[in-house]
């Protein structure tokens, strides 16, 4: 029998303390270990016996998830965005760098939302608002034009068809350690650790490739 094709997690691409004071290290252990681990676990569990789809990006299977197998549909939905969300978590978040968005990506924001004051505080206002667990996004649609999106649990916005910028994660799990109830204040402070760098190659991608 051929050797099951796995999906990873990505490695952290800074220091557990690089968020500090922001997200402390325990929380960026214990997020990127465990929570994300589990998810990619999952889904590996869930297309163990499905080697015809082992080959197929995140990506793909997200956007097709009525494509799969009935019996794989939820956990794979579930899981495969849990892989995914936490995947562009990690990896647009860096050390405070005091960094503003850049080129087509300040460009657009600008054009989108007014200035990047605005911007921040509609995100902002977004996350606030997500009822229970979810995301809330910065998504390019297929013109290149800048979108705010929520969604729950573990969803993304792949089937919605747009092509996803940046995403802060408002499950407790992602600040509880450190702000408890308080998720204002996360969302406030989780501003300073945005890499606008990997958000503008981001963005970059989303006008590069047909989504
Ligand atoms: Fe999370």
């Amino acid at each position: 029998m051929p050797m099951q094709k796995k999906f990873e997690v990505l490695p952290l691409a800074y220091p557990y303390n690089a968020l500090e004071p922001y997200i402390d290290a325990e929380t960026v252990r214990i997020h990127h270990d465990n929570h994300y681990k589990t998810y990619v676990d999952r889904l590996n569990a869930a297309l163990e016996n499905y080697p015809m789809y082992q080959s197929w990006s995140l990506e793909r299977l997200l956007k097709n998830i009525g494509a799969l197998p009935p019996e794989i549909q939820t956990a794979v939905k579930n899981n495969g965005g849990g892989a995914y969300n936490h995947g562009l978590y990690f990896s647009i978040m860096g050390p405070p760098q005091n960094k503003m968005p850049e080129g087509k990506l300040k460009n657009a924001i600008d054009q989108a939302f007014g200035s990047f004051d605005a911007f921040q505080q509609e995100f902002g206002k977004s996350a606030l608002d997500q009822f229970g667990s979810g995301y809330a996004w910065l998504v390019a649609g297929r013109d290149g034009r800048l979108f705010i999106k929520n969604t729950a649990n573990q969803d993304t916005v792949l089937p919605l068809g747009f092509c996803p910028v940046i995403l802060i994660d408002v499950w407790e799990h992602a600040y509880y350690l450190k702000y408890q109830y308080r998720r204002a204040d996360y969302i406030k402070n989780w501003f300073n650790v945005v890499d606008w760098d990997k958000a503008g190659l981001q963005y970059d991608g989303c006008l590069k490739k047909p989504f």
